[in-house]
């Protein structure tokens, strides 16, 4: 074998006459495969990240059947393997935490293995962005699909029960407002079916980006788990994968300037997941690129917001992908896009969707009438937040709260928070501030998304349903409300989110993109800094702490960025 073949696996191994061909072809016959089809050729690995601990993704293994059938069916020989799995509901401390380590296993099997280019399996949030950015840095040519949105159900009178549904219950249980056989019936009502949350959550918000990217196929994002037409799509991406390799078509060479401006864009028109910020920026930093909050904000302005689909709008996903899907969005927005973008077919965006026109459908808002002149996320700054922060619009419930000045309350960390919201004897009013701290990515660690903080109890019984809200954590895709996330720097690494008291005015200027406190030089010197995390001594902890990146950097781990891109600052010794 020579050094070359050592140092990366490649399909060539396989068509190799002498000792390594045929130990390669022997193992995998040991296997199960057939003397045909150890000889096909390309060799593409699929990528799954389907297991039990992670429902959404768990329709995946009988999704790489079909893209076995795609492949085979184009001529390759289809090799899976697995993946680690990140699911929203069971990983802990976050599913966060654990994505860049994904993105590193993605990548190494990717490099590892002897194949020709890899099918990604993902869907459930942080997979997607984990096997893009493993993708990125392996640098063969990969093709992605995600699972799907999971069914809607029906949860008493609610017959469009989705997971943003879900939430509400939960808070008015809090309260002592659902008994005990209504709990129990939510519990087998909430999922009925494998595949991702069925709104325009972290999930499909991600998906979108992999079609905008190049990654996945167009209009792959929304049909549900269990469709045929999802089934179809999984053999489409099995015959697309072959067509890549063929024309040598690398990840490198479709995440640019303008595709990810093209994804941001999308995101912002769909009113999707404030946590695509950060993965956007993370996936730009493995292409040697940097967006910026100002790239960010300019392209949220600049374009409309025009999908009425939950959880900021009122139309289902399917209704969505009735309507066309992400390819209908592009055409509806086209103006703002750079249509000449690879997409994941070969063809470029205007090739695509070249004399094709979509019936007019409630689920998209015309380009003259959208829901909002601007995108669904307003990026922020000012002294609370220099390095950045942001708020889903689409999903502020009080229109005031978009310009508001309250008192701040706040908790230190989750357990604080969860002591304390609900005493009756809290000084807290409708205008009051909630701040939570201490939830960044270093802090908690790993940035969970309780940004969200739940309304307090006897505010919530008295009908207030949204306060300004604020934090250094992030918040799940099908949360909504007038939330301010990932304020940078986090408390844990020095922010001035650390320096505020319960009582100090905070301000929101949502139109002027403002988040601001109005303490003086002299009342912040009297403050007591933030204690620094506890050094962590080994394994996953260690890395993290050594070597994540704060949040306007991507959360990645700064040796994994491609050369050439600076952290805005370095992370702890
Ligand atoms: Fe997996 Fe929402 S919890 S996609
Ligand atoms: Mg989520």
């Amino acid at each position: 074998m020579s050094q070359r073949d050592l140092k990366k696996g490649s399909g060539e191994l396989f068509r190799d006459e002498g000792q390594d061909g045929l130990l390669h072809r022997a193992f995998l016959r040991g296997g199960g495969f057939s003397e045909d089809d150890v000889r096909r050729s390309p060799v593409i690995g699929i990528a799954n990240s389907a297991s039990e601990f992670n429902p959404c993704n768990a329709g995946l293994r009988e999704l790489s059947e079909f893209v076995k059938e795609g492949i085979r069916e184009a001529g390759g020989l289809p090799v899976e393997f697995p993946t680690i799995s990140i699911s929203e509901p069971y990983t802990r401390p976050t599913s966060m935490y654990l994505r860049n380590l994904m993105s590193m296993d993605v990548e190494e099997m990717i490099g590892a293995t002897p194949i020709d280019g890899v099918v990604l399996l993902g869907g459930c949030d942080k997979t997607v962005p984990a096997q893009i950015m493993g993708a990125l840095s392996a640098d063969k040519p990969a093709v992605m699909l995600v699972a799907g949105p999971r069914p809607v159900s029906c949860f008493q009178k609610n017959r469009e029960f989705t997971v943003d549904d879900v939430w509400p219950v939960c808070e008015d249980r809090r309260v002592g407002l659902v008994n005990d056989e209504d709990w129990r019936e939510l519990e087998g009502r909430s999922n009925i079916g494998v595949g991702t949350c069925n709104v325009m959550g972290t999930a499909t918000t991600m998906a979108a980006v992999a079609e905008m990217l190049g990654f996945a196929l167009p209009g792959s994002s929304l049909p549900a788990a269990n469709s045929p037409e999802r089934r179809e799509i999984a053999r489409e991406t099995g015959r697309m994968i072959v067509r890549s390799v063929a024309a040598g078509l690398l990840p490198s060479a479709l995440v640019t300037d303008r595709s990810l401006e093209n994804a941001f864009r999308v995101v912002t028109a769909l009113g999707g997941s404030t946590n695509a910020v950060i993965h956007l920026e993370a996936i730009a930093g493995r292409a040697g690129l940097r967006i910026g909050a100002d790239r960010f904000e300019a392209w949220s302005a600049g374009t409309p917001y025009v999908a009425n689909v939950r959880p900021g709008g009122t139309r289902l996903l399917s209704d969505l992908d009735a309507a066309g899907g992400v390819p209908a969005i592009v055409h509806r927005i086209r103006e703002v896009i750079h249509a000449d973008a690879v997409t994941a077919t070969g063809a470029t965006w205007d090739e695509l969707l070249e004399g094709r026109s979509f019936d007019d459908h409630d689920a998209i808002a015309p380009v003259d009438k959208p829901l909002s002149e601007r995108g669904a996320l307003i990026m922020l700054k000012g002294n609370l937040a220099p390095r950045g922060a942001v708020l889903k619009a689409a999903g502020v419930h009080v229109p005031g709260l978009r310009h508001h000045r309250g008192k701040a309350v706040v908790f230190d960390g989750i357990e604080d928070l969860n002591a304390r919201i609900d005493d009756a004897d809290l000084d807290v009013d409708a205008d009051s501030v909630l701040v939570l701290r201490g939830m960044g990515v270093l802090g908690a660690p790993g940035m969970p998304e309780v940004g969200h903080i739940p309304i307090p109890a006897k505010l919530h019984r008295a009908g207030v349903t949204d306060m300004l809200r604020l934090s250094d954590a992030r918040m799940s895709g099908t949360s909504t409300g007038t939330v301010v996330l990932h304020i940078t720097p986090e408390s844990a690494a020095g922010g001035p989110l650390g320096f505020i008291a319960t009582g100090d005015e905070i301000e929101l200027d949502a139109a002027a993109g403002v988040i601001r406190h109005f303490l003086t030089d002299e009342e912040i010197a009297a403050r007591i800094p933030q204690a620094a995390p506890v050094a962590q001594p080994r394994g996953m902890a260690w890395l993290h702490q050594r070597h994540v990146m704060q949040a306007d950097d991507g959360c990645d781990f700064d040796f994994l960025r491609a050369a050439g891109v600076e952290a805005t600052d370095p992370t702890l010794p």
